[in-house]
């Protein structure tokens, strides 16, 4: 009897040094200490013995069975620091490498841009505001004097999320949202942000781009103020040398509605092929705020006068850096990108 428990304590123990990992080391312990062990096994077949060599057959059995228990828990720790051992191998850190080259962004061209004409604005006492991309049909286009069947809307097809809701063709509904938060108090501001036309995009064209939406509502307000604050910004934007020029135009929500034209920064008006050998650059669209509008928001336009502009921020950026593709905006070459490194 001792021998064969030697005999089991010693395969026990062979088989626990074998073992190499934890799931083979759970299956011997399973197998030796569990019900069906060899040892419970033995154990069975022990009705023939006396009650003295049962006594010690009975502590011997539990000394080997104490045994095996030791053996597998040393093992388990030897596992266990190896795998730790592993693990800090396979992570160390490697001193010598050489670290990565974090490369430095740059503001974007169009961002330039928005931040120069923001301080130029914020310099005669505008107020920077805000409005949704995701607008009502309402303040995009009825409150703005183009209600539903309008001809207007042809040139401003937009991405319908349903008959009341767009994305905005255009920053001139923040004109309505300023007013109607205003109140019925003078407004002065600009407004900076992206709108969406269905057109196909090409080196002009984009079905995303930017605008800058300019607002002055007071007492007193005539077109002299609105040329005077757009020759300020041409001349700030593009050289004190700068004239500008009004063209008579239509837009809705203006009356009158006029064309702005600089003189052209590259030949100073003498006519090159940037300004089409006219002297002029056509840059952006303005008028005096159209009665109707006024009224829509509960100003009373034989109270009230205002002018409004609407510059596009991509052609403004296009003709002060000679960009001549739209798309070199969106598409993030950063060789393009690169170009305008240290211009902030
Ligand atoms: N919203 C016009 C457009 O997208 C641009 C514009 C023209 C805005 C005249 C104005 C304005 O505020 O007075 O074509």
């Amino acid at each position: 009897m001792t021998e064969k428990l030697n005999q089991i304590l010693n395969e026990a123990k062979a088989e626990i040094a074998k073992a190499k990992s934890m799931l083979k080391l759970n299956e011997i312990r399973a197998f030796y200490t569990g019900k069906k062990s060899p040892l419970a096994e033995m154990m069975k077949n022990i009705a023939s013995l006396t009650i003295e060599e049962k006594k010690t057959l009975g502590s011997a059995s539990n000394k080997v069975k104490q045994e095996i228990e030791l053996a597998i828990s040393q093992k388990r720790n030897e596992l266990e620091n190896e795998e730790i051992n592993a693990k800090l191998n396979a992570e160390a850190i490697d001193v010598t490498l050489p670290g990565y080259d974090l490369k430095n962004g740059s503001i974007h061209p169009i961002n330039k841009v928005i931040e120069e004409l923001e301080d130029i604005f914020i310099g005669m006492g505008y107020k920077i505001a805000e409005g949704p991309e995701v607008e009502i049909d309402v303040f995009n286009f009825e409150m703005l004097n183009v209600p539903k069947g309008h001809p207007a809307r042809d040139m401003q097809d937009s991405f319908y999320i349903n008959d009341n809701v767009l994305m905005r063709t255009q920053t001139s509904p923040v004109q309505v949202r300023t007013l109607l938060e205003a109140n019925g108090k003078p407004v002065k501001i600009v407004c900076p942000g992206k709108v969406y036309r269905r057109d196909d995009d090409d080196a002009t064209h984009s079905h995303q781009f930017m605008q800058l939406e300019g607002l002055v509502v007071d007492k007193n307000i005539t077109m002299s103020d609105l040329k005077g604050t757009l020759s300020m910004l041409m001349k700030k934007m593009f050289g004190s040398e700068r004239k500008i020029r009004f063209k008579p135009s239509y837009f809705p929500f203006t009356e009158p509605s006029v064309e702005v034209d600089v003189s052209c920064f590259k030949c100073g008006g003498k006519g090159c092929p940037m300004c089409k050998h006219t002297g002029w650059i056509e840059v952006l669209g303005a008028g005096m705020v159209h009665p109707n509008v006024l009224k829509g928001v509960g100003y009373d336009p034989n109270v009230w006068r205002g002018f409004a502009f609407g510059v596009g921020i991509e052609r403004v950026t296009m003709l002060k850096y000679g960009i001549d593709d739209i798309r070199n905006f969106y598409t993030n070459d950063s060789r393009f990108l690169k170009q305008f490194e240290g211009e902030r």
